[in-house]
């Protein structure tokens, strides 16, 4: 198996509408545990987030686009929360099972979590000071990426973070037997396997998204592309 091309052809069992329920739960509450392990949120937290939030001088608004099981807002938000910032977070999934995990999650203060997706906030004529999200850009066909980082860019008026995995043979290594401990009764082997291979080298990612899209290493094996909102003031 080779990693050199990213294999588009696959598809992940969570995306498969007809999958076992129960284990799709366990994979998006486990999510939690991976994220923190692997996502580096910390990072872009202190490199991009914090210094975003310290230039507003009246409450922000972020929002999660494709949030699964609520995860990724709870962390940013406690970080936050700590550093002072009065932040209103929006999490949205266009999967309903994705929503039931975060809603029975321990929903941060100030938080809403939906079932939506970009082009519902658009027309709800909402907007935020920044969009994010952890995991979606290899998921999606060309056609929806289009669709998803433009609609990204027109929800916001600050930056837009996207967050993913960079393709390569160590991280695929490294997760199948990091995994090991986590997997039993969720997709997160198959799924997190197929992630890999699906993903984008920096190179590739920067090509497919085009202007303005910064995508630069936020970690090991990470990507974050990185463009400014359309939104305006
Ligand atoms: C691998 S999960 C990641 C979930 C979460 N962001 C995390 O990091 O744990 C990918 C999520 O993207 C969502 N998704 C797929 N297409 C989407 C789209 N066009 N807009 C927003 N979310 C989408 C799926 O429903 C799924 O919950």
């Amino acid at each position: 198996m080779s990693l050199t091309q990213r294999d588009a052809s696959l598809r992940e069992l969570m995306d498969d509408p007809a999958c076992d329920p129960a284990k799709l739960r366990a994979t998006l509450r486990r999510f939690e545990t991976i994220n923190r392990l692997v996502s580096r949120w910390g990072r872009v937290y202190r490199s991009r987030i914090r210094p975003f939030l310290a230039t507003l001088d009246r409450p922000a608004r972020i929002l999660d686009l494709g949030c699964g099981g609520g995860d990724v807002i709870a962390q940013l938000a406690a970080w936050a929360e700590s550093d002072g910032f009065d932040v209103e977070w929006v999490g949205v999934d266009p999967d309903p099972r994705a929503l039931e995990v975060a809603l029975n999650r321990p929903v941060p203060p100030r938080t809403t979590f939906l079932c939506a997706d970009g082009s519902d906030l658009l027309a709800a004529d909402e907007r935020f000071d920044l969009v994010l999200s952890n995991h979606v850009v290899h998921h999606l066909t060309p056609a929806e990426l289009g669709a998803f980082v433009g609609q990204s860019r027109e929800l916001s008026r600050g930056i837009v973070l996207h967050s993913d995995i960079e393709r390569g043979r160590l991280a695929y290594l490294l997760y199948a037997i990091g995994v090991t401990p986590f997997a039993p009764g969720t997709f997160l082997r198959t799924d997190g396997l197929r992630s890999i291979r699906r993903s984008y080298l920096q190179g590739e990612l920067a090509g497919v998204l085009g202007t303005p899209w910064h995508v630069e290493k936020s970690a090991r094996f990470r990507l974050l592309a990185v463009a400014p909102g359309t939104a305006g003031g």
